[in-house]
């Protein structure tokens, strides 16, 4: 799987020096896949007006020294947005949010011209519903058992609260809130369907569903080579 991400990184860096040479303003995401990618294409972030999608990705910049780094509330447009996902269907519809980032990332994905995803060949499915993980719902805290209660209702899974990471208690996002795993208990053919009845519940900010809208390639990392998937 290592190798495979490599070979995905190294095709979205020589997509990125090709195309995207002249970008100013780059959304920078979260994961390890994106930690990687900086480590190999540092030619192409240097100069570049940095937007980072967590705390974490902040402070792996900052780390190897890049300092033009924006807060996402002060932009209003990226140019090009890059990032990893967690499960991506044959419609490229996306679930993302396992390092919790979800929010921000969907923010600065949404004011992207260009938003190209990262994985390795064990998150692309293949089939056209998503299914294979848990769907990230990002809560406002006081409303934890409401929002709860009102997913199990809903009847799309299991809502389990995030907890652990080195700290007792709930994981609290960089956003101060807390984040429930939606585990699925059927396939998902609709997602904007289920991204929008989430968000109706009082308590709910943001969900980790990316629909295909906000995709415009996909770079799968096999074990020998590249798929470049596009809508
Ligand atoms: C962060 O919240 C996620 O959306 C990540 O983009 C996703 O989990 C990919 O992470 P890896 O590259 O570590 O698999």
């Amino acid at each position: 799987v290592e190798h495979a991400k490599l070979n995905a990184c190294r095709e979205a860096c020589r997509i990125l020096r090709e195309t995207y040479r002249d970008a100013s303003v780059i959304g920078v995401g979260t994961g390890s896949t994106i930690k990687l990618l900086i480590d190999h294409c540092r030619d192409f972030f240097t100069g570049k007006r940095l937007v980072p999608s967590s705390a974490d990705t902040m402070l792996h910049l900052a780390s190897i020294g890049y300092t033009v780094l924006l807060d996402p509330a002060g932009v209003d447009e990226v140019d090009v947005y890059i990032d990893g996902a967690d499960e991506v269907s044959s419609k490229l519809d996306m679930v993302k949010g396992r390092g919790g980032a979800f929010a921000r990332e969907k923010t600065l994905a949404l004011r992207s011209r260009e938003r190209i995803y990262v994985v390795d060949y064990t998150k692309y499915t293949g089939v056209d519903y998503l299914y294979a993980k848990p769907i990230p719902v990002e809560v406002l805290p006081v409303s934890l058992r409401y929002v709860v209660r009102k997913l199990g209702e809903l009847g799309y899974g299991e809502p389990v609260l995030r907890v652990g990471s080195g700290k007792d208690g709930p994981v609290v996002s960089d956003n101060g809130n807390y984040i429930v795993d939606y585990k699925l208990s059927k396939p998902v053919r609709d997602p904007l369907a289920l991204h929008n009845a989430l968000k109706l519940l009082h308590g709910v900010i943001e969900t980790g569903v990316f629909p295909s809208e906000l995709v415009d390639m996909v770079i799968v990392g096999e074990p020998s080579g590249v798929k470049v998937l596009k809508k």
